[in-house]
């Protein structure tokens, strides 16, 4: 069985506690876009653990996969592995595998993404991870690949051959392009690129193989649907494909293998760095949202803008990913709010919309129209089924799901795996 998971707002719906509840039934589990401007928390036996490269389902037995549609630096998962390793997960290479043509981040990315992201007039918000321009590099077939790395002749080569581009870019963007070719630098990533040679590997023979034998994988996305680098929000997006179909093309799996396609989408909505929000609020709901929902992100620490849930936003994400069932997460959040506000429609140049028009421009010119539930007061985080949920909250998810047209299927209250129940 194949499943995808993706998140269908602007990421930090809760993918990676979905991922690692389900992943004890899969056999892997893979990542197939971004890097480690990712960042999923993950709560299990009381320890909480905060990822930004490693795929959420690294507490189980599953094996775990970066493909190469990702972009990876080589610094952050030898730090998250080493983490692992003190809280007593050893990352192994029968755990864990990179695909040998996964693009490496290398120093001067960070430092472009940071220079270019610093001389914007409208800035874009980005992780500042050198994200964006590794897969530039990777379009533009200047990239630095794992099969490079793991090869200290090899990556020696490569770099020789693209430092005087690399470098010319770097002064011309007004900075200091002795980073390109910094001993220092060089020799580390030498010696990760040694600690990284056995975890190189074939994903897409991984996951075909794996299927032909009867084997469950897991494709976890990351960010969501709307910061996808062609549908999103252009041009607040990140660099990456975030839908599902990104995941066949970035696992090398095709698309007549997908058994199940289940989206992430939060009971309200957040984004982090800049881009329309229509349903973005700044009173106290708002703030409730917020601070009840310790709305910050895991990467890069900065607030998120709440707003409430944007049903013309989640409706374009099921087109986007051909969604087979969903799962709510953090509906225990609402709690104390009355109203609870839902957002069916925008108004747009006079005329009501109940889909997101296509140019951002005028999305962030859309005013939205809402619809208005009961709230309630019970705390959820206590609640172990979906029948035991005050009759608010069930009346609020079935408006969902009946508007969406999805059936959602799993229903979150907390952060730790036992707050997730079937609906
Ligand atoms: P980049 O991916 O670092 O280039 O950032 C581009 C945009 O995507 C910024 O608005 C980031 O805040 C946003 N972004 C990137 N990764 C995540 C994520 O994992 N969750 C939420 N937003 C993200
Ligand atoms: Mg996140």
């Amino acid at each position: 069985m194949f499943t995808i998971i993706t998140g269908s707002q602007f990421g930090d719906e809760g993918k990676g506690k979905i991922v690692d509840l389900l992943a004890k039934d899969y056999d892997i589990v893979a990542r197939f876009q971004g890097g480690d401007n990712a960042g999923h928390t993950v709560k299990a036996g009381g320890k909480v653990y905060k990822l930004h490269l490693i795929p959420s389902g690294f507490l189980l037995d599953s094996r775990v996969l970066i493909g190469p549609g990702t972009v990876l630096n080589p610094e952050v998962l030898v730090e998250e592995m080493e983490m692992l390793e003190d809280a007593g997960i050893p990352v192994t290479p029968e755990k864990l595998g990179i695909d040998a043509k996964t693009s490496v981040i290398m120093p001067y990315h960070i430092e472009m993404d940071q220079l270019r992201e610093a001389a914007r007039s409208e800035k874009i918000g980005t992780t500042r991870r050198g994200i964006g321009y590794a897969y530039i590099d990777k379009v533009a077939r200047d990239e630095i690949c794992m099969a490079d790395l793991v090869d200290e002749n090899l990556f020696r080569a490569r770099l020789a051959e693209i430092s005087a581009q690399k470098e010319a870019a770097i002064s011309q963007m007004g900075g200091d392009p002795s980073i390109v070719l910094d001993d220092k630098n060089i020799s580390h990533y030498v010696s990760l690129g040694k600690m990284l040679a056995p975890y190189v590997t074939d994903v897409s023979l991984e996951i075909n193989r794996g299927l032909d034998e009867g084997l469950n994988v897991l494709a976890e996305g990351a960010q969501g649907s709307h910061l996808d680098v062609i549908h999103g929000t252009q041009k607040y997006v990140t660099s990456s494909s975030t839908i599902a179909g990104s995941a066949c093309a970035g696992l090398g799996v095709g698309p007549t293998r997908v058994d199940e396609v289940l989206g992430i989408v939060k009971a309200y909505i957040t984004r982090v760095g800049a881009g329309p929000l229509p349903t973005e609020l700044e009173d106290e709901a708002g703030k409730h949202l917020h601070d009840v929902g310790h709305e910050f992100g895991t990467t890069t620490g900065r607030s998120r803008r709440c707003g409430w849930f944007d049903l013309p936003l989640v409706k374009k994400a099921v087109y986007l990913n051909g969604y087979t069932s969903l799962a709510l997460t953090k509906l225990d959040v609402l709690t104390g709010l009355d109203p609870i506000k839902i957002c069916v429609g925008y108004m747009f140049e006079g005329k009501q919309l109940d889909y997101p028009p296509e140019s951002t421009s005028a999305l962030s010119k859309c005013i939205p129209v809402y619809e208005e539930l009961p709230g309630w007061n019970t705390d959820l985080t206590v609640v172990d089924s979906y029948e035991n949920l005050p009759k608010n909250a069930r009346l609020y998810v079935e408006k969902l799901e009946d508007k969406i047209g999805v059936p959602i299927k799993y229903v979150s209250v907390g952060p730790a795996r036992e707050q997730t129940f079937e609906k």
